[in-house]
């Protein structure tokens, strides 16, 4: 073949190769496309090998010509590669495309069981006035439910509360702890005065369900240990968190009342907040509902801790949460408490 043909050759490849490349539609049609054009069976490399056979002088022109064929093919293959490229990723970012208007699968958010709620608030009312939150185990022993609370074996004051034993050691040993007050002993037991605690928490009784009677409930007990403590300090708190959490117009009322472990006694109620004293069905016309008990420290229960009850006095009082509750939200029945459905809890 003499020299202006292979040259002419190499003109005509680029010509049809930038045809091929321009045609490929997708990256593998364009590297299939680039092993034809530029690959060891390509027409540029028939041309290699006829160089050897053209007269030397005119080899370098034909050297030229297929060395800008190669070039021009090789810049057109990368432009077209460059164009595909582009398009994928916009190919892609349309597959990809989030539609924000379509709006997501509804999740309904959780709700605090409104016990948990007056729970919580209640602590916070005590944190507010300068006491720290305590706790105790739920399964109690004789000593921490009874006993260091002044009631001896066999007083008739255990029977005030029916308890639920639990078949552990000697029997009538442990139990399910009947109220709150053992987290007093607890706390006596590791700190020394002054002692302000509030311990909420859960509590058990033998008694049968009805609409404000259940064998689980929530109790709250406070303690206050120091120099000087009186009885207008107890009664003067009570006022205070029943002022806090129902407002100015509910007052706080006590009547003498019997605990083991507090000398004197009370027994606190409050304005029915529904009537607001009026009386009405919540109150059974008495206009008050009564809460709980309170008194100030026994001094037998302040020895059973090693505590001088010449040097401190102090006050106790613990009150139902499920009660307080039930008026607050105007719960007819403890059931709806314990039944865990949660059309109930998210009313609240
Ligand atoms: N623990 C008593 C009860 O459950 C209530 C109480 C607590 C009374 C503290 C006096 C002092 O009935």
């Amino acid at each position: 073949m003499n020299s202006a043909d292979l040259v002419a050759g190499a003109e005509a490849l680029v010509e049809t190769g930038r045809k091929t490349i321009a045609g490929a539609s997708s990256l593998a049609e364009l590297d299939a496309a680039e092993r034809t054009l530029l690959g060891k069976a390509s027409p540029l490399n028939e041309i290699r090998e006829a160089i050897k056979s053209v007269d030397a002088g005119d080899r370098a022109a034909v050297g030229q010509a297929m060395n800008a064929a190669r070039e021009a093919l090789t810049e057109a293959l990368a432009a077209r590669r460059d164009a595909l490229r582009a398009d994928e990723r916009a190919a892609a970012l349309v597959h990809d495309r989030l539609d924000l208007t379509i709006g997501g699968r509804e999740y309904r958010r959780g709700h605090l069981h409104p016990v948990t709620r007056i729970w919580r608030e209640l602590e916070d009312v005590f944190v507010g006035m300068g006491y720290t939150v305590a706790e105790g185990p739920e399964v109690e022993t004789d000593w921490y439910n009874f006993e260091a609370l002044n009631f001896p074996p066999g007083h008739p004051a255990r029977a005030m509360q029916d308890t639920l034993y639990v078949k552990l050691g000697k029997p009538e040993e442990v139990m399910l702890r009947t109220h709150t007050s053992p987290v007093q002993v607890r706390v006596m037991e590791t700190r020394r005065p002054p002692i302000y605690i509030v311990a909420p928490g859960r509590t058990f009784r033998r008694d049968t369900l009805d609409a404000r009677h259940s064998p689980v409930f929530h109790q709250i007990e406070g303690l206050a240990v120091d120099r000087g403590i009186t009885l207008g300090d107890l009664l003067g708190t009570i006022e205070a968190f029943i002022h806090a959490l129902f407002g100015p117009n509910i007052q706080a009322r006590f009547t003498p009342s019997f605990f083991p472990f507090t000398e004197p006694s009370a027994e606190f109620a409050m304005t029915c907040v529904f009537c607001e004293g009026a009386g009405c069905t919540v109150c059974s016309r008495t206009g008050w509902v009564e809460l709980g008990g309170c008194g100030m420290v026994d001094p037998n229960v302040f020895e059973a801790v090693n505590i001088d009850p010449e040097e401190y006095t102090g006050f106790a009082f613990g009150f139902g949460i499920d009660r307080v509750a039930q008026l607050l939200y105007g719960i007819d029945h403890v059931k709806n408490i314990w039944d865990g459905d949660i059309r109930f809890a998210a009313q609240f």
